[in-house]
Order: structure tokens, then sequence, then C-alpha cells
């Protein structure tokens, strides 16, 4: 390409410029599309954390329902046997008048029967607990029994990502504090009111939360690819309008040298004839005025040698001024007449020719 060997420079330039453009933009795209998927999963946290606490909330909010009626009565049934560790309650079983029998469901069978439930329909793990539980079935798993120990030392929460089994989980528990009504059914064990009593444990599965921000980060990251490719189209149209600009510059200049080119070449031509006819001019014109005479009437006879002479030595003037035209190997001008300038036929041959000594041995005039 010639356009591209003319201006090396500029091009490099501008393809370094436009590599650097479309490094930055990808880095830029790179970056946010990094953030937001960062938010995203950020957010995706948050509202598992959320949906573990609203869980939390509703299961304190309907034992407190059920601890406010002292326990709700249900019919026996299979699921719903009556309560071993109620055994000291007076009315722990009813009848009613019809004959149906009852069963009084303290708050935290209540809540264990509803976190199976839970557990079948929603895979939402929810765990009443104690360090030292009445029903011995309702002790902590370790991570239960770290946080219950936490709780002991003062904190108020705890929330973990972590597995159970091979699912992915979010765990947050929440500590139970003993009150005056609790002491009723636990104060043999020892506690006393403000004791941590146990606590609330839940377990939000991510996947189903995951599987809607995948969603999500997949049309974000169409987004990006879309908005990404759109830059790089920037970049790559701008980069080529400002080549064709490089391009167009390089033949503007090109038109320009050949223009000055051709007005030197045209002003050679101008000074060669110029030169020419004045050199030839004075001999020629010693040529026509003899030739002139001799076809006068006084005719060929009057001509004098020295006439001859002086017409062989105009010829001879002419031919040294053509050899000099021959020989002329660079060019050369001298003034001429109102600011015009002619060819000089003599300036290279007395250059050349003053290295050496004068052919008749004379100075060089
Ligand atoms: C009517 C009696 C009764 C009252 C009142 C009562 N509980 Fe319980 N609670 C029980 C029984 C019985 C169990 C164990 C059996 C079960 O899981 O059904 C239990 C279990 C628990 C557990 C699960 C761990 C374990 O020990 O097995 C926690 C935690 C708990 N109660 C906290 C409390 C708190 C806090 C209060 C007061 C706000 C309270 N209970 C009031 C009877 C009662």
């Amino acid at each position: 390409m010639t356009e591209s060997t003319r201006s090396p420079n500029r091009f490099l330039h501008l393809k370094r410029v436009a590599f650097r453009l479309v490094a930055a933009w990808t880095a830029v795209m790179a970056l946010g599309g990094a953030w937001h998927f960062h938010e995203m999963s950020e957010a995706t946290l948050k509202l598992a954390r959320i949906q573990a606490s609203l869980s939390f909330q509703k299961d304190l909010v309907y034992r407190r329902w059920s601890a406010a009626h002292g326990g709700v009565y249900v019919p026996v049934t299979e699921e719903t046997p009556a309560n071993p560790y109620l055994s000291h309650l007076e009315n722990r079983d009813v009848s009613t008048t019809s004959g149906l029998e009852l069963t009084l469901v303290n708050p935290a069978y209540m809540t264990r029967q509803v976190h199976e439930l839970g557990r079948k329909q929603y895979g939402h793990q929810g765990h009443i607990t104690s360090l030292n539980p009445l029903r011995p079935e309702n002790a902590p798993d370790p991570w239960e029994a770290e946080a219950l120990r936490k709780f002991e030392r003062g904190e108020t929460e705890v929330v973990e990502f972590t597995s159970i089994g091979d699912t992915e989980y979010l765990r947050l528990m929440r500590p139970m504090i003993t009150e005056v009504s609790c002491l009723k059914c636990h104060a043999a064990q020892g506690y006393k009111e403000g004791d941590v009593r146990g606590g609330i444990s839940l377990a939000v599965p991510m996947a189903p939360l995951w599987t809607v921000t995948y969603s999500h980060m997949a049309s974000v990251a169409i987004g990006y690819c879309l908005l990404w490719l759109l830059g790089l189209g920037g970049i790559g149209l701008g980069a080529s309008r400002f080549g064709r600009r490089i391009r167009e510059g390089d033949q503007v200049e090109k038109a320009m040298q050949e223009a000055r080119e051709q007005s030197m070449r045209n002003r050679v031509l101008v000074e060669t004839a110029g030169a020419a006819a004045h050199e030839i001019n004075q001999p020629l014109s010693v040529i026509a005025g003899l030739s002139q005479m001799f076809a006068s009437d006084k005719g060929i006879a009057n001509v004098t040698v020295a006439d001859m002479d002086e017409v062989r030595k105009a010829a001879k003037e002419i031919d040294g001024i053509v050899k000099r035209m021959e020989e002329v190997s660079e060019y050369a001008a001298k003034p001429y007449v109102s600011g015009v300038s002619i060819a000089d036929f003599g300036a290279a041959e007395t250059r050349e020719a003053s290295t050496e000594p004068l052919p008749d041995g004379g100075a060089s005039s």
C-alpha cells in the first residue's frame, strides 16, 4: 500500500490509539459487568437473609399466638399424639361433650410440626432447639450448637452461607430468651428469666434464588456484550474515518507534489526555449543578413572570403550552442529581461570545464 508507506507513523499511531481504546473499553465493560454481577450476588444473599428473617418473625408471631392461648387443643391423631413432656399438666388431655379426644399442643410442639410441614413442602428447614432440650430429639446439630454457644456469650444472631449435605443454604439462627411465662414448663430444667432457652434456626435453600439470579445475570451479560460490541463498532468506525482522512491527506499532498513538478517542467521548458532563441538569435541574424546580401542584386560575385568566414563562424557558433545544449546535464538558469529567467546552457559546462585547463591554453573568461 502506497498510502501506508507514505504515512506509516500516522497509521501506526492510529492503530495504537484504536488498540488502547479497545483495551480501555473492554476493561470498563469487564469491570462494570463484574461489579454488576457482584451486586446481583450480594442482592441475592440479602434476599435470602430477608427470607430467613421473615420466616423467623413469622415463627415467633404464631408461636406467640399459641403461647397467648397457653397452647391449643387439637384432636389426637397418629401425627399429633399427646405430648409426653406435658404429662405433668392437669388438663393435657380433654374430651369434648361428644367424646372427641383432644390434647394440648404447646407452642414448641406446634412450631416443630409447622417446621416439619415446611421442610416437606418448601425445602425450608426450620428447627427449634436448645443446648439443654426437654425433648432429646430437639437436640441441635453442630452448626446450631455453635450458634447457641455464641448466644450465651451475648450474640443475638448468627448468619452463614453453608451447606447441609450437598445443598447450599443460608442459615440464620436467633435466640429464644426465657420469659416468666416459659418458667411454668421450663423452670424444672433450671432456667431463670433472661436465660437463653434455646433458639430457632432457619435454612433457606439458595438454589431457587440463584436460578432467578443467574437468568437475570444472563440477560445482563447479553446487555453488556451488546454494549461492548457497540463500543467496538464505534471505535472501528472512528478509526476507519481517521484512516480515510490520513489517506485523503496523502492524496492531496501527492497531487500538490505532482503539480509542483509539472510547473517546474513547464518552467524549464519555457527557459530552454527562451535560451535557445536568445543564443541562436545572434549568429542566425548574421547568417540571415549575409545570405540576404548574397541574394541581392550585387549577387554571389561580390562575396568575399571574409563574408564566407562570417557565415562559417556564425554556423560554428550555432553548432557550439547546440553541442552545449546536448551536453546539459543539470538545470541552471540565469536572469533574463523583465524578471524572466532562461536556461543557462553554459553554466553546467563551465562548472565542468573549470577543473581542466582550457583547450587553447588561454585564460578562462
Ligand atoms: C406449656 C408448657 C410450655 C411453655 C409455657 C413453654 N414451653 Fe417450651 N417446650 C415445652 C415442651 C413440652 C417442649 C418439648 C417438647 C416438644 O418439642 O414438643 C418445649 C420445647 C421448647 C424448646 C425446644 C427445645 C427443647 O427444649 O426441647 C424451646 C426452645 C422452648 N420450648 C422455648 C420456650 C420458651 C422461650 C418459652 C416461653 C416463651 C416456652 N418454651 C414456653 C413446653 C412449654
